[in-house]
């Protein structure tokens, strides 16, 4: 492939491509997409296989230092990792500023971007490749505290403290379910799911949030302030926000009777800004290979926790109507990620609003890994170009001409 950064038009003439559909911005080595096909694989490993075998902090290790982990470096990252966990006790004052039913995106953004002012190391330029991994650890290890606590708050809880005995998801339950007052019991099924749910948001090469966290970290930003920016990003119903969106509109169409023709009609209504949540891929134009796990997963988990969620089976009826709709087949519209797993993560205790910051907390290896990556191919900054589209040059007008 020509590298087009290197051609310098001297005429001006720039590439144009709006929402960047077909503009690569990097090489990288960390996760492999085929949208036509439905392959997703992380550092050369299929989804499905680590979906089915791994657990999350085993793949965060793979897409960050690009092998899995022997049992020994597995036992020093978590080791590590449960040395930072704890967050400075001020940051307590962050989370009792907020207002109570503020919105847990916002409150992470800010809080994971407050990290720099109280571990300011993390600001020095030229780092050295011991203190950016400090920076890594501190990062992961102290993102399921703040994620815990934003919940507890919200439920007026008070905040519960990480039990490094724990495993990386289990200490994440612990703090998220655990009480000051007696332990609590993680069920072993809860934490496979986690771990499941996690792995498959780990990575998913220059989407939105990615590309932002690359783009940040490529003035020379710290790692909190890329991930920071990353995590706005994601908040949008368009990317990551999509997963809340799901359930709310499931909900509405639940209330509404559960018609799911009715629904569809309004999604392929051109005059009706309703989209079906969940639906459509930038990338996948065949099936989302994460939704046929989490699906699989949804069935398992609610049968296992013994629930009977009507809401999946309106999913299920949408999904079916849309798969034999020409609008959707032509268009190549398909289930992406976010059509099951908020499914998943209601029938786990959380309330909806929390959904898009459980994504967040599974796509953070990715962001730290693709952050890395553009640190040691020493990328120049990101700076698109523009076609400008403005006015000619004209004269100033006095204010008491105009
Ligand atoms: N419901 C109805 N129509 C849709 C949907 C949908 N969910 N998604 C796309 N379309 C239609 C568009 O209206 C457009 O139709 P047209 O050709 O007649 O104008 C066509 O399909 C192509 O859609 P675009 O918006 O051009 O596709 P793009 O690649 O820009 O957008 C996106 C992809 C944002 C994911 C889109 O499909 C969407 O809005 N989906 C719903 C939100 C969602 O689920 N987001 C999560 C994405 S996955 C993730 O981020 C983890």
């Amino acid at each position: 492939a020509i590298d087009i950064s290197k051609l310098r038009d001297e005429s001006g003439h720039v590439t144009l491509d709006i929402g960047y559909k077909n503009t690569g911005a990097t090489k990288s080595a960390i996760t492999f997409l085929d949208g036509e096909q439905g392959i997703l694989r992380y550092r050369g490993y299929s989804i499905e296989e680590l979906a089915e075998k791994s657990t999350f902090i085993e793949v965060a290790y793979l897409l960050i230092y690009g092998e899995l982990p022997t049992a020994q470096q597995l036992e020093d990252f978590q080791y590590e990792l449960s040395h930072h966990t704890l967050v400075h006790e001020d940051m307590k004052k962050f989370f009792d500023g907020f207002p109570q039913r503020s919105h847990p995106m916002g409150q992470l953004s800010s809080s994971v971007c407050a990290l720099s002012a109280f571990y300011p190391e993390s600001l020095k330029t030229n780092q050295t490749p011991e203190e950016i991994n400090l920076s890594i650890i501190k990062t992961l290890a102290k993102m399921p505290t703040l994620v815990s606590w934003i919940y507890k708050r919200s439920l007026g809880h008070p905040y519960i403290y990480p039990k490094n005995k724990f495993d990386y998801v289990t200490n994440y339950l612990h703090m998220t379910f655990g009480q000051r007052t007696e332990d609590v019991d993680i069920d072993p099924v809860i934490v496979s799911a986690m771990n499941k749910l996690l792995i498959l948001h780990a990575d998913h090469e220059q989407n939105c949030s990615t590309s932002t966290v690359r783009i940040v970290g490529s003035s020379d930003s710290n790692l909190y302030a890329s991930v920071s920016a990353g995590i706005a990003a994601l908040w949008g119903p368009l990317h990551g926000g999509a997963n809340q969106a799901v359930i709310e509109m499931l909900e509405k169409i639940q209330q509404d009777g559960g018609d799911t023709d009715k629904w569809i009609a309004k999604a392929k209504d051109k005059n009706d800004p309703f989209r079906l949540m969940g639906f459509g891929h930038r990338v996948y134009k065949n099936f989302d290979p994460r939704a046929k796990i989490i699906k699989k997963a949804c069935d398992d988990i609610l049968e296992k926790l013994g629930i009977n969620d009507e809401v999946l089976e309106i999913a299920k009826q949408l999904e079916e109507v849309a798969l034999k709709d020409p609008y959707f087949v032509q268009r190549k519209l398909y289930p992406n990620v976010d059509f099951y797993s908020g499914i998943i993560y209601r029938a786990l205790g959380f309330p909806t609003d929390m959904f898009t910051v459980l994504f967040a907390l599974g796509r953070l290896p990715g962001w730290i890994a693709q952050w890395k990556e553009m640190k040691e191919n020493k990328e120049p900054i990101g700076r698109p170009r523009q076609i400008y589209t403005g006015e000619t040059p004209r004269s100033y007008v006095d204010l008491d001409k105009r």
